[in-house]
């Protein structure tokens, strides 16, 4: 490929390399930053692997509006090692399928769900979520925040899925986190080479075994009617059973999907809200100063405890910053950094040609902080960049972290809703959360399919 020197070759090379081990993302950056003016890196002329690195925003639009792409093929040896033929989140080319069909059975899938992750929903999610929230916020003193947000996260999603009462606490321990990192993993090994391809660890199968014959009956008794659920996504699912339109199968994939989805991504998230928040003092110092300002605006001398959840959310919506802070976040930490798609036709993309079949990789952290559409302090945190005078010149679509397209996160709304709530909980429940740990290990970020800091984090809330 004209313009790529050898040093090119040694950091793309190397790349690959990290890519099938440990984290990618450095170099994926540093590989943008050397060549700020490629969009299209073609992996296949360097490496002889049918691969293309695509780095901008709108390609990747334009890419995934041409309906010639489905789900990178290889993800389904991670997916199909946990029984999965239906799952919402494959979307790759179903054996026997046309792509047509693959997508248009995916899309079937996806309207199946929609409607109930629609934001109308906000508030009963919010008031689930509360209290499980609250366990972990409410009080002074030095906290593991680790651990805290991977109770909430998991909790979040099991009320989501069962409603209030019915967390279910098997179901998040044998879900978490290791399933989508697993299969984000190896989905990523498996399409960077041929050598993976199949090659399921294990350990993995033996994983996969126990995550199926726990929810295989499990499932089974709600879709069967011997257990009622009144609220909750398995409610609906279990309706759409009884209407004759999904299988039992489906019910049962859609459970694990949504955790798999919607747990690892948010528990992250609010991570590196706590380490955003920590970092820099000045930014949590304004918000607390507008929180405060606003509050008493709207609810004088009233305890911010009996505040309900309408009331929250009412606050919340007076409160923008608390957005542009949760955005800021999202923007700079994406936790899914990455995607892979496989086209099923020839294709050119910004000029370059990708021949059918290649793995076509997406990174979504790149696209984030591209200076090309988000300027050149792309890497600082600012939230402020998201106030509407900052974002009026920029295009909505250029925030990559839920994707595009029709594999567009299903959660994004339910993901808003967990992330302010999360936000407004510790503003209001505290008056500084200062970060105590200072050890670099523990502070290490890094991705391993979902972007993260490897913990454990303790922080000193006052
Ligand atoms: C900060 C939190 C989240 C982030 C950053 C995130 C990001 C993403 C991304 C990038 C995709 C597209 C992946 C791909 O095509 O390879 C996706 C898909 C999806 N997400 Fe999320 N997500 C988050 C939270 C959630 C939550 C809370 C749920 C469920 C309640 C959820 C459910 C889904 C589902 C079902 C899909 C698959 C959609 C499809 O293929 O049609 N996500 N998410």
């Amino acid at each position: 490929m004209p313009g790529l020197d050898d040093s090119m070759t040694t950091m793309v090379r190397t790349m690959y390399e990290v890519l099938t081990k440990d984290n990618g993302l450095d170099l994926m950056m540093r590989l943008q930053a050397k060549y700020p003016d490629k969009d299209v890196i073609s992996l296949g002329k360097l490496l002889g692997i049918p691969a293309v690195f695509i780095s901008d925003y709108q390609l990747t639009i334009e890419l995934e509006n041409s309906k010639k792409v489905v789900r990178s093929d290889q993800a389904k040896v991670a997916m199909e090692a946990l029984g999965q033929k239906t799952l919402l989140v494959s979307g790759y080319q179903m054996p026997g399928k046309t792509g047509e069909e693959s997508r248009h059975a995916h899309l079937e899938s996806r309207d199946n769900v929609q409607s109930e992750m629609h934001p109308k929903h906000r508030v009963r999610w919010m008031e689930q979520m509360r209290p499980i929230m609250e366990n972990h916020i409410k009080g002074k003193g030095e906290k593991n925040m680790s651990n805290a947000t991977r109770d909430i996260a998991s909790g979040s999603i099991s009320s989501l899925l069962f409603g209030k009462e019915d967390r279910n606490k098997v179901a998040e321990t044998l879900l978490l986190p290791v399933f989508a990192q697993t299969v984000r993993g190896s989905r990523t090994r498996a399409a960077i080479d041929k050598k993976y391809w199949g090659e399921i660890p294990d350990g993995y199968m033996r994983y996969s075994r126990r995550v199926m014959s726990y929810f295989t009956p499990f499932v089974g008794e709600y879709t069967d009617g011997k257990k009622e659920t009144e609220e909750g996504l398995l409610r609906h699912f279990v309706d759409l059973h009884k209407a004759g339109k999904v299988s039992k199968e489906w019910v049962r994939d859609q459970v694990i999907t949504m955790y798999g989805a919607g747990a690892d991504t948010t528990k992250h998230t609010m991570d590196f809200m706590l380490f955003s928040l920590s970092e820099h003092p000045e930014i949590q110092h304004k918000l607390r100063q507008v929180f405060q300002e606003r509050y008493q605006e709207l609810f004088g001398d009233k305890q911010f405890d009996d505040l309900s959840v309408v009331e929250m959310n009412e606050l919340i919506k007076k409160i923008p910053e608390i957005n542009y802070f949760v955005k800021e976040t999202l923007r700079r930490y994406p936790t899914a950094p990455l995607t892979v798609r496989k086209n099923l036709e020839d294709i050119n993309i910004g000029g370059e040609n990708i021949p059918a079949g290649a793995s076509i990789f997406v990174p979504i952290l790149l696209m984030n902080v591209d200076q090309k559409y988000w300027g050149s302090d792309a890497m600082e945190f600012n939230p402020d960049r998201f106030s509407p005078t900052a974002s009026a010149e920029r295009d909505s679509k250029a925030l990559m972290t839920f994707y595009t397209g029709i594999h567009r996160c299903l959660g994004e709304s339910f993901a808003y809703a967990e992330l302010e709530l999360f936000l407004t909980l510790i503003l209001g429940h505290s008056s500084g959360v200062e970060r105590v740990t200072t050890d670099e290990k523990a502070l290490k970020q890094f991705t391993n399919g979902t972007m993260q800091i490897k913990g454990p984090v303790e922080y000193q809330f006052s």
